[in-house]
């Protein structure tokens, strides 16, 4: 895991963006509230952060954070996405050092933001680190079958669609979801 960490645990810059690995504090909770207090509910009905969808509060959006920290405290990696200063967005990532495997979760842009071709800018540096520089083999992605925006964007960053589990997902309204899965492979990887 020691060449994971060194490759990925730091602040990235792609062309247009910054990713910056943000302390637990107090101060960086109520900068991802004030964003995420801005958004619509409907926009993350297939990438909920808690039951209710969204954070209600500075406090839940703490315990998110908190969470994800933990989640990434043996094998992953959390970014915080700044455009021009400002914060628009948040990427995760893992790794399974046994099939040398990057998984990709929980990516988010603002709104006002998506559209501008962000998420693939975001990949493209994922995938230049993992496949450069890690020696991983293989990224997997997922997404909702409904989720069309993450959908077409992980078709357009050349993935293939390994499969779908039906049914496997409960969204927040109690429907079920179809889970897509995708991934790339170094072989198919063109810089
Ligand atoms: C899914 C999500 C991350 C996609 O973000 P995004 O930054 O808009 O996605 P992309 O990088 O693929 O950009 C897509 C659009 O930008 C356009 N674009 C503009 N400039 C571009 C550029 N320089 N390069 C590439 N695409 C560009 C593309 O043509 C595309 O438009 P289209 O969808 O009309 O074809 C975003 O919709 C989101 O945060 N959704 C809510 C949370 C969520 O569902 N997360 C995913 C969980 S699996």
């Amino acid at each position: 895991m020691e060449r994971f960490f060194e490759v990925f645990k730091k602040d990235l810059e792609t062309e247009r963006l910054e990713l910056r690995i943000l302390e637990q504090n107090a101060e960086n909770a109520k900068l991802v509230w004030n964003v995420l207090k801005t958004q619509k509910m409907s926009d993350f009905q297939y990438a909920p952060m808690t039951d209710d969808i969204l954070p209600k509060s500075l406090e839940e959006t703490c315990d998110i954070m908190k969470r994800q920290n933990q989640w990434c405290e043996t094998n992953g990696v959390n970014w915080y996405i700044f455009y021009k200063n400002n914060l628009i967005g948040y990427q995760r990532i893992h790794y399974w050092e046994n099939i040398k495997t990057v998984q990709c979760a929980d990516v988010w842009i603002v709104r006002q933001f998506q559209g501008n071709g962000f998420n693939q800018e975001i990949h493209k540096k994922i995938e230049e680190l993992a496949f450069d520089q890690l020696d991983a083999n293989r990224i997997c992605r997922q997404c909702m079958k409904d989720n069309k925006k993450s959908f077409n964007s992980i078709i357009k960053s050349g993935f293939h669609l390994d499969g779908i589990d039906r049914q496997s997902v409960i969204g927040p309204d109690g429907s079920y979801m179809d889970h897509c899965h995708f991934s790339k492979l170094k072989s198919e990887y063109i810089k």
